[in-house]
């Protein structure tokens, strides 16, 4: 994390079908969805994790890649 809490990795999802959806869900003790973001077939989202966002979810067929690895979701 840098000092404004941003990760400088960056984590890639492509979508396998329309309507993948990833959903961003907040940093500290109330975990919620902030941000729901939905992708068609073959489009591609980068993005990090920062002070707002810890954890992802990912609905829908797509890849994701990270630095710990590559996962497809089917
Ligand atoms: N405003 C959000 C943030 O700064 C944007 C964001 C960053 C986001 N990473 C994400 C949204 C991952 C969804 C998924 O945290």
């Amino acid at each position: 994390m840098d000092k404004l809490g941003v990760s400088s990795d960056f984590f890639v999802i492509k979508a396998l079908e329309d309507g993948v959806q990833v959903i961003g869900l907040t940093r500290g003790n109330d975990t919620r969805f902030h941000h729901s973001e939905k992708l068609d077939q073959g489009e591609i989202m980068i993005a990090q994790f920062t002070e707002h966002t810890s954890a992802v979810k990912v609905r829908g067929k797509a890849l994701i890649q990270t630095s710990h690895g590559e996962i497809e979701n089917k």
